[in-house]
């Protein structure tokens, strides 16, 4: 079923709501990350790639603050510098901030938004909005901001302002991907290489979704800082958690609570998998992307305790009806597992998986087969 083109959508409402025409705009994808999970704000490599589904952000001058989502039609004022307010809208205020400390805010501004990125669902919808706003305020304002930049301001808008300690893969994917590949991010090294990808990979939706604030993820984040400090305490000389060398785990094991252990082995181990994994899929060495796949599955059930039951069922049914690979993708605790597997398998696969969760869960998953696609562009309200 063909999804409504968000930039249609994001026009009509922009003059349905401010009764004129916006006068710039930008578009950002979604992104799948094939493998790397809780590696990017530990200094170690991701590898996501852009989904075809984007978020449109449409602006125009205004005097004040005023915005509207697709998702309600219901235009809202608000003020970036007040404190946020758990609404969509800090994400905006959130890059106006940012914007504004560096000069490459407009005074104001009136904002349309349509996105087909779902929301909730562990694929960047939030990455899609900022580095979009980002873009589209940064030219309303006569400023042309590097992909660098731009990476910086919806990452700043996040993590400082909406107060998600994410890291920076989210931002730079949306701002980096190029069509039929994944990127290789290390971001140790603040370094990015494309690999290819020219297949088609099935996404299966859990149903459950995941609150980056809810805390978990921060958790997480401040439990592997602390497996760090004890690493160094120790005598092992890391610059970061993902820097810790692998011969290394078994002395610092007794060393630190099993919990944080856990979380160690994880970031570890998946960094090595995932530099792995890029190799692999430069040979299109798919079986063996997706036995990776399947181990950084199991590194997050049960070392890093990110996934959640549905998404456990789905990946043992997807192997059982002989998928390559199969994982949890993003922050966790809920959101989309992606499936790799022969592609003439997909349409009988796709049956098997739905009739399996069926009968386990009581619900129908919404799936869809996808392609990696490009970064963030400027766009024009046609
Ligand atoms: C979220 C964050 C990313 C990353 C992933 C987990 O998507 O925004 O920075 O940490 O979770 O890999």
């Amino acid at each position: 079923m063909p999804l409504t083109s968000p930039l249609r959508l994001a026009s009509s409402l922009f003059e349905a709501s401010f009764a004129s025409r916006p006068t710039a705009g930008a578009s950002a994808p979604g992104r799948v990350n094939l493998l790397g999970e809780h590696t990017d704000y530990n200094g170690g490599p991701v590898l996501p790639f852009a989904l075809p589904r984007r978020t449109v952000v449409l602006v125009g001058p205004g005097t004040g603050w005023e915005a509207v989502s697709a998702l309600d039609g219901a235009v809202v004022r608000f003020d970036p510098a007040a404190a946020p307010e758990g609404r969509w809208t800090d994400y905006l205020a959130g890059v106006i901030r940012v914007l504004h400390e560096m000069r490459a805010a407009p005074p104001g501004g009136r904002i349309a938004v349509a996105s087909v990125v779902p929301a909730g669902a562990g694929l960047a919808s939030s990455a899609a909005l900022t580095v979009a706003t980002a873009k589209a305020l940064s030219q309303l304002s006569h400023r042309r901001l590097s992909r660098e930049a731009l990476v910086e301001v919806a990452y700043h808008a996040e993590h400082d302002v909406v107060g998600v300690q994410c890291g920076r893969m989210d931002q730079t994917i949306a701002a980096h991907a190029t069509a039929r590949h994944a990127l290789l991010f290390e971001t140790g090294e603040d370094t990015r290489r494309q690999v290819p990808l020219d297949v088609p990979i099935l996404l299966i939706e859990t149903g459950v979704s995941h609150r980056l604030a809810d805390g978990e993820y921060n958790r997480r984040r401040a439990e592997c800082g602390a497996a760090l400090e004890t690493c160094r305490a120790v005598g092992v000389d890391a610059g970061s958690l993902a820097a810790v060398p692998e011969e290394t785990l078994e002395q610092v094991r007794s060393q630190m609570p099993e919990v944080l252990f856990r979380r160690l082995r994880h970031v570890v181990r998946e960094s090595g998998r995932t530099r792995a994994a890029a190799l692999a899929l430069t040979t299109r060495d798919f079986p063996r992307v997706g036995q990776f796949l399947l181990d950084g599955h199991a590194s997050i059930r049960d070392d890093f305790e990110s996934s959640c039951g549905e998404a456990d069922r789905l990946v043992e049914s997807a192997v059982r009806h002989g998928a390559w690979g199969a994982r949890l993708t993003g922050a966790g605790w809920g959101g989309t597992v992606l499936v790799l597997a022969p592609p003439e398998r997909y349409p009988a696969l796709s049956k098997a998986v739905a009739a399996d969760f069926r009968r386990e869960v009581g619900r129908a998953p919404v799936m869809w087969t996808t392609r990696a696609a490009g970064g963030f562009r400027g766009e024009r309200a046609g």
